[in-house]
């Protein structure tokens, strides 16, 4: 008893031990070595931050940064400049119907989150990098800020259509290949921040989003899982098995097929949820369209995407250059369940956090009843 009270008085520099009884002693020691193991784990996690990143946008990155310390001021100057500008295309939305009173309030709701947020970690300039997911038609004034899983395939097919890389009129017609390959996309990303913002605010500008589980799996099963692509199950998913499975053997590591439950316990870690330097095809929407500093006229939703898109080329009278078949996808509220029920509630709701701003943002509704 004289021995453990003498190692503990050592241990917590403490003089008067003889009122606390063994089993208090017992149990703070306990209690410490816990704590002490918790926070190692932890700071491994954190401080491990070399992991799994996509070499362009490792280089974005790198380049953000610098440009970010040379263009604070610039990048605040072009913060006011939104705040201060008013919705000048709204007005060509207010022909009354369902589908334009939808799209305005769309947009009136992005105002008012953007609002609630202000001044969070949420409330953040983006650098001029974030603009490079985006997309500019100058003959036709329309900017796209595309997100990778959304449906883009579509609008950038429209884009090559409108800007002559195509002879085809119908958008269904134009293979993936010249989409992803071939055709030629400019961005806002190689501007002066005056050019930028002067296109910003006299083009049409809208983004595609898409109910933000949905699009998580669907990037998944689509680079990881099944079918997935070796370049992504090497970069991401051998890292992800990793760090996030306990006793993985070298073979495991090396099939890249991460499950899905480690893939969110890798999109959930603290450092991944705030860095930038995350994988577009699982990047929160805001880091990639920036909807509280880039003033949009229109929300397209994956889930309307037929309609919407109408709606667009309409409002921009493009009828009688574009047309565009378009499939519905097949619903994937049934995949959507079945990977969710891979996950813990604690997961649910730990990824539901990380997404967010992005629920909000874009009006998804989150319901752990429904995934459970
Ligand atoms: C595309 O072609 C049309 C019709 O020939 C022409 O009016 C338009 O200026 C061209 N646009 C560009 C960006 O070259
Ligand atoms: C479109 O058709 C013209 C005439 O046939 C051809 O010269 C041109 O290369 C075609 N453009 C594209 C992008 O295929
Ligand atoms: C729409 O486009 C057509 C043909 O390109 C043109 O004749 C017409 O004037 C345009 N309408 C508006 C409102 O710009």
């Amino acid at each position: 008893m004289d021995k453990f009270r003498t190692i503990c008085k050592g241990f917590f520099q403490i003089k008067n031990l003889e009122h606390v009884s063994r089993k208090a002693l017992t149990l703070i020691l306990i209690i410490a070595i816990a704590s002490a193991t918790v926070i190692y784990y932890h700071t491994d996690k954190v401080t491990d931050v070399s992991l799994h990143r996509y070499n362009m946008e490792e280089k974005i990155i790198k380049h953000r940064k610098s440009e970010h310390k040379n263009s604070e001021e610039k990048t605040s100057k072009t913060l006011e400049f939104f705040a201060e500008s008013t919705p000048i295309h709204t007005a060509t939305l207010s022909k009354a119907s369902p589908r334009a009173e939808r799209a305005t309030a769309d947009l009136k709701r992005v105002k008012d989150v953007c609002e609630k947020y202000k001044g969070t970690e949420y409330d953040e300039a983006p650098a001029n990098v974030g603009h490079w997911h985006s997309s500019v038609d100058d003959e036709h004034k329309l900017i796209y800020y595309y997100i990778p899983k959304t449906g883009c395939t579509l609008w950038k097919a429209i884009f090559g259509i409108l800007t002559n890389q195509s002879n085809e009129t119908d958008a269904a017609n134009i293979t993936p290949y010249d989409i992803h390959f071939r055709m030629k996309y400019t961005n806002l990303y190689g501007l002066t921040p005056e050019e930028r913002n002067r296109k910003l605010s006299s083009y049409f500008v809208f983004v595609v989003v898409r109910h933000p589980f949905e699009r998580l799996v669907s990037g998944y099963m689509n680079k990881l899982g099944e079918p997935g692509e070796p370049y992504f199950q090497n970069t991401y998913g051998a890292p992800i098995i990793e760090k996030y499975r306990f006793g993985a053997t070298p073979e495991e590591i090396k099939s890249g097929k991460p499950t899905f439950s480690e893939f969110i316990n890798y999109l959930t870690d603290p450092e991944m949820v705030r860095t930038y330097n995350i994988d577009s095809h699982w990047a929160q929407y805001y880091k990639l369209s920036h909807p509280c500093f880039v003033r949009f006229d229109y929300i397209v939703r994956f889930e309307h995407m037929k309609e919407d898109t109408q709606h667009i080329l309409e409002l921009k009278n493009l009828t009688n250059l574009v047309e565009f078949t378009y499939k519905e996808p097949k619903t994937s509220n049934e995949k959507l369940k079945e990977y969710m029920q891979q996950l813990t509630i604690n997961q649910i709701y730990k990824l539901y956090e990380a997404y967010k701003f992005d629920f909000e943002l874009f009006g998804y509704d989150f319901d752990i009843r429904s995934y459970i």
